[in-house]
């Protein structure tokens, strides 16, 4: 077997496919262009789609490449030996030229001969699909195998989950694939364990798809008008069995970052036999080095609460966790600079990827900025904490009710993981039932409160937006005052920079409205009202005089927000998801905008707290 570096891995993938008449394509952005499917490219065909689909491509119809990818749905199982979120994967492409025969051979040339990877066949073992319908079981692909020399019992027929592939849109060029695997045992498997067989034992390198079908949006898969190959080869996967390791994180694509990691925390990588260690080791070097892709993408997007943002978001925040998990050995003292990993990333990948030198700044101050305000979120829950601590000390069970641990989390962001570990070193547990139980029915709330349009207005949980969504039930309530019960809410907007309302009124407001408008909110948030929440029936919120959104479709149990001294001497009343804060007092300064025409009979206001 040729032990090969990544880099090298690269260059003899493209070099061999150049060699059988393929021309060499650029990769593309991290971040798909007009796709609203998939919030990144997830495979190295995914910018070839429109191609695959029958256009022509300039460079012609053997194609090659590599291609850098983010899949991110098995986020949780990183940590173990294999799971990534970011990966590199190798592709040669056919559009219309060579078809199943020419697309195996090549593979099991480029796999098995001395000049390229030499892997030992007795390594080797293939999957081919098994059929299904109309669609024929694959005993092209597996004769072709068999005539290369692949014993039949290393030749598995099976069934769609396993040997079809499509791209991670719902519709689009998909059809079987026959898959190539390594197998990571000492000796060749007992005859009963087959390629693909989940013991663990084969290690999927590559997978070569023929794209004969098109899934359409209804569902069915029509023909397509000309047969291509779509081919996919993890570098991480391959670089890991070309050198006999049993882990991705144990090859040298690792080992400079996880170096990195062990000075920044003082702490040992063990290969995996140091479990927790290891395992947020492995998160930390995984989530950092994804981070630095998408920040270092020409399309970079920034930390934020939607999308593609938010991804980046919990990558990040969860490597900070990790990271402080490292150091809590060190009574969490001095700070571990995940930007100073992020550089490793950058100097070590700079070469195939150059935009992460180009953006190599941004990727810097973007992590710092995105970091800084994590641990501030935390400071303040951990503040909560311990304001909390003495009255949980209290229960003879130390057991800290999962409601209270759901309202850190609800209230300061604070994850349910770091309430945990507090508890934990004061010898408590958290209710993780009860916790989940909250979760899950403010998920359920949020979810049905938050209709189509404007989804309960929260886009940004931040402590900005918080103030702002309490200083939004406060305008709501002062514009019913000012202009009469018909000034109903329509749509509710909030950033940490402002608010945005609109609500329904037939001519524009005068100056004086809108200073008695400003006036009112403001006269609430001197006095300082506390802001409470009870969950109850809906018809029970009406008749407690809460405010709902007329046309709405409500949950039985929904949560009321009283912002007053109590329940019969309020404010305002509001049927909400929720977050607020606690008190008026602390909103700043009330000052709206602007006021202008929204739609026929709806008025948007913009509004800052100062
Ligand atoms: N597009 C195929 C895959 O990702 C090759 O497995």
């Amino acid at each position: 077997m040729n032990r090969l570096t990544a880099d090298e891995l690269r260059s003899k993938y493209i070099n061999f496919f150049v060699s059988k008449g393929h021309a060499k394509i650029q990769g593309k952005s991290l971040l798909p262009e007009n796709d609203p499917t998939v919030l990144f490219t997830t495979a190295g065909m995914h910018p070839l789609v429109p191609y695959l689909l029958g256009e022509e491509h300039p460079a012609g119809k053997r194609l090659v490449d590599f291609q850098k990818c983010i899949r991110t749905g098995d986020i949780d199982a990183v940590g173990d030996a294999s799971h990534l979120t970011f990966f590199e994967m190798l592709g040669n492409w056919s559009l219309g030229d060579y078809f199943k025969e020419e697309a195996i051979k090549m593979s099991f040339e480029f796999l098995t001969s001395p000049e390229w990877l030499n892997i030992p066949l007795e390594k080797l073992g293939v999957t081919v699909f098994e059929g299904e319908g109309e669609i024929p079981k694959d005993e092209e692909s597996a004769a072709i195998w068999k005539s290369l020399g692949v014993p039949q019992n290393r030749i598995a027929f099976l069934p769609r989950a396993d040997n079809w592939w499509g791209p991670a849109g719902t519709t689009g060029p998909c059809g079987p694939d026959t898959e190539m695997f390594y197998y990571l045992g000492d000796a060749p498997c007992g005859n009963d364990c087959k390629p693909g067989c989940s013991c663990g034992k084969w290690l999927e390198i590559w997978n070569d798809v023929f794209m004969q079908y098109i899934k359409t949006a209804e569902g069915t898969y029509e023909p397509l008008s000309r047969k291509c190959v779509d081919t996919g080869m993890g570098i991480e996967r391959t670089v890991t069995v070309l050198n006999g390791k049993k882990s991705v994180y144990d090859t040298e694509i690792f080992s400079q970052i996880i170096e990195a990691i062990e000075k920044q925390s003082g702490c040992k990588y063990a290969g995996g036999a140091n479990i927790e260690t290891d395992k947020s080791i492995r998160i930390i070097a995984d989530h950092v080095r994804s981070a630095a892709f998408i920040l270092g993408d020409p399309k970079a997007v920034s930390p934020s609460n939607v999308g593609a943002g938010y991804v980046l978001r919990r990558l990040i925040r969860r490597a900070v966790r990790h990271a402080r998990k490292l150091k809590s050995g060190d009574a969490k003292t001095g700070t571990f600079n995940l930007s100073a990993i992020a550089e490793v990333v950058i100097n070590q990948f700079k070469g195939p990827y150059p935009e992460l030198q180009e953006n190599r700044n941004f990727v810097i101050a973007e992590l710092n900025k995105e970091e800084e305000k994590f641990l501030e979120t935390l400071q303040k829950g951990e503040h909560e904490f311990e304001k909390l601590l003495p009255n949980l000390l209290k229960d003879p069970r130390k057991i800290m009710s999962g409601r209270l641990a759901f309202k850190l989390y609800d209230t300061y962001g604070f994850p349910i993981e770091l309430t945990e570990e507090l508890a934990a070193e004061s010898g408590m547990t958290v209710n993780r039932e009860e916790f989940e139980e909250a979760f899950k029915k403010h998920q359920e709330l949020s979810r049905s409160q938050s209709g189509q349009a404007f989804k309960g207005g929260l886009g940004d949980q931040g402590e900005m937006a918080v103030k702002y969504h309490t200083a939004t039930h406060l305008l709501h309530q002062a514009l019913r005052a000012v202009l009469g019960e018909s000034a109903a809410q329509k749509g509710s907007n909030i950033t940490a920079e402002r608010l945005r309302f609109d609500f329904t009124h037939d001519s524009p407001m005068t100056p004086d409205q809108i200073k008695k408008t400003e006036d009112i909110v403001n006269e609430q948030i001197k006095k300082d009202l506390p802001v409470s929440m009870e969950t109850m029936s809906i018809e029970d919120a009406k008749a407690a005089g809460a405010i709902a959104l007329f046309g709405e479709k409500y949950e039985a149990q929904v949560k009321v927000y009283t912002i007053g001294n109590s329940a019969a001497d309020f404010f305002t009343k509001e049927v909400c998801g929720g977050p607020h804060v606690e008190r008026t007092g602390g909103l700043g300064d009330f000052k709206i905008q602007k006021e202008q025409s929204s739609s026929a009979g709806v008025r948007r206001i913009r509004a800052v707290l100062n």
